[in-house]
């Protein structure tokens, strides 16, 4: 776990917010954030120029399919326009560049920036020496803090608020940073209860269930979805990511641990829903994309409108204003 999230550099007379981790918003500022997601959601129109002019850079070292072009769309639904790259090979670090030089060359460039790396800490590093809104879209196994918005953003529009249910978070929640994310933002409402569906090996790390223990907040830790299906209100699934193992071996034998199908869907409440930070590949079963309760496809939706609000609300507070002590 890194030590020194933050939010705020102070630089001349502009206070720039980053976004590194969930919890750099309060909860009153996330319910704004959501608010204007939602209001983005249903008057779509009165947001199409208010980018016009501004650039945003999409810096992807790691592959991505959902939060670069979703990044993407919502820049350009504001009007504004997009440069970047999509590999790190394709980009000087293939030469050796730091993130910090390579971040200040973008700040000449562009007015906000939205960086994933395979690196934990990467976008932190970046975000030190820009002088623009840096946006963590993924550092390693450590934090996805947009996933977590879009994941906030889904349940509280579809289920109408944050807080008193029982989510169950299935499969790799060892390397799983969108897992670690959602967890951190949770524990902050009321009368959340978390079951951990893993194999042992995948276990959530020490480092969480401590702080889950320390705040007194409930949970459980089961190796079979089977027996816990009924009592959840959100089942959160996720991928075994090849990517972070180190040895294939283990991989083969943990990726299809868990497969969501029918059968297991029909022990579910009428009314749970089924998130997963996509992408897929066995872990849901095909044949569950029909079922009403998967509301992973919508949750991609709600991804672009809360990254539509956090583009506004970042270049918002990047505009210079007066200094205050
Ligand atoms: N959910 C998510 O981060 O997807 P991508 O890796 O495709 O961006």
């Amino acid at each position: 776990m890194l030590l020194f999230d933050f939010v705020t550099i102070r630089k001349e007379s502009i206070i720039m917010r980053h976004l590194m981790s969930p919890l750099d918003f309060t909860v009153e500022e996330l319910d704004q954030l959501f608010d204007l997601a939602n209001d983005i959601e249903n008057n779509m129109p009165k947001y199409a120029k208010m980018c016009e002019g501004k650039k945003l850079a999409t810096c992807f070292y790691e592959p991505s399919t959902r939060t670069r072009l979703s990044f993407e769309a919502a820049m350009l639904n504001l009007g504004g326009s997009v440069i970047g790259f999509s590999d790190a090979a394709s980009s000087s670090a293939s030469k050796g560049e730091s993130v910090s030089d390579t971040i200040r060359v973008i700040s000449c460039f562009a007015d906000i920036c939205a960086m994933r790396h395979h690196k934990e800490g990467a976008p932190m590093v970046a975000a030190e020496k820009s002088s623009i809104p840096v946006i963590n879209a993924g550092d390693g196994g450590h934090q996805h803090p947009t996933q977590t918005l879009t994941d906030l953003l889904t349940i509280r529009s579809l289920k109408g608020s944050l807080g008193n249910f029982t989510i169950g978070l299935c499969g790799d929640l060892k390397f799983g940073r969108t897992v670690h994310s959602l967890i951190n933002a949770l524990v902050r409402y009321p009368n959340v209860h978390f079951i951990f569906i893993s194999p042992q090996e995948l276990r959530v790390p020490d480092y969480i269930t401590e702080m889950l223990r320390e705040k007194n907040i409930s949970y459980e830790e089961v190796i079979r979805l089977e027996e816990i299906m009924p009592r959840l209100d959100f089942l959160y699934m996720t991928r075994v990511q090849r990517e972070r193992f180190f040895n294939e071996e283990d991989y083969v034998r943990l990726k299809d641990f868990y497969i969501l199908n029918k059968e297991k869907m029909a022990l579910a409440k009428q009314d749970m829903l089924v998130l997963h930070p996509l992408p897929r590949v066995n872990e849901i079963s095909v044949e569950v994309d029909d079922d009403p309760r998967a509301a992973y496809f919508k949750q991609v939706q709600y991804g672009v409108y809360v990254r539509m609000a956090l583009i506004l609300t970042l270049l918002e507070y990047a505009k210079p204003t007066t200094p205050q002590e």
